[in-house]
């Protein structure tokens, strides 16, 4: 189901009088900005595991045909890498269209990972939670890939993103398992079975 989270991040107030923020993305905000920013540096949070359990029926696929797309579920003692742009609060506005799926700014302590290891600032990460009307959840493995093979919408076909992806994480060099699962199963050598 299509919702839209526009306004209630348009709400937030936690950053009011900011000249600049601190964004971290972890999905397609790795590998497509799409937007002005001031800085961009590899960063983790921690706490959160990316998985690919937000449908998406805005941009990676339709109403009637979901794409999946990645979010953050929560898990104790792990770390998400991605990468965090330093913007101003001007950009926060069409993040917020491009992201308003279900996604909710989340206030978050962001940590940097170059040779000026163990810095970190707060910032903000938009996140989709379960409880959120396009939320699609797990499923196996196999089910996933072909949902995203089959998918396209108004941004391209669902599989550019997961790929897209997979090549932003490895030129990182961040090993991401749930990803590069997915990416086996959607590269043309494998076939995807029932
Ligand atoms: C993000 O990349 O940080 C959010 C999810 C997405 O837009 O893919």
């Amino acid at each position: 189901m299509t919702i839209d989270t526009t306004a209630i991040n348009q709400g937030m107030t936690h950053f009011d009088g900011f000249d600049a923020i601190w964004l971290f993305g972890y999905g397609s905000l790795i590998w497509k900005a799409g937007f002005p920013y001031l800085e961009r540096r590899p960063a983790y949070i921690h706490g959160w595991v990316r998985r690919f359990w937000q449908g998406s029926h805005d941009h990676r696929g339709t109403p009637d045909a979901p794409g999946r797309v990645a979010t953050l579920i929560r898990k104790p003692g792990a770390i998400c890498h991605g990468m965090a742009y330093r913007i101003t609060p001007e950009t926060l506005g069409p993040l917020d269209v491009r992201e308003k799926n279900g996604y909710l700014r989340l206030i978050t302590e962001l940590h940097f990972c170059n040779d000026r290891d163990g810095e970190q600032a707060e910032g903000l990460v938009y996140i989709a939670t379960e409880d959120n009307a396009a939320f699609l959840g797990d499923a196996p493995y196999h089910r996933i890939a072909q949902q995203i093979a089959g998918a396209q919408g108004p941004s391209g076909p669902n599989r550019d993103y997961l790929l897209n992806l997979a090549t932003a994480l490895r030129e990182l060099g961040v090993d991401d398992p749930h990803v590069f699962e997915l990416e086996r199963l959607l590269t043309p050598s494998e076939s995807i079975k029932e």
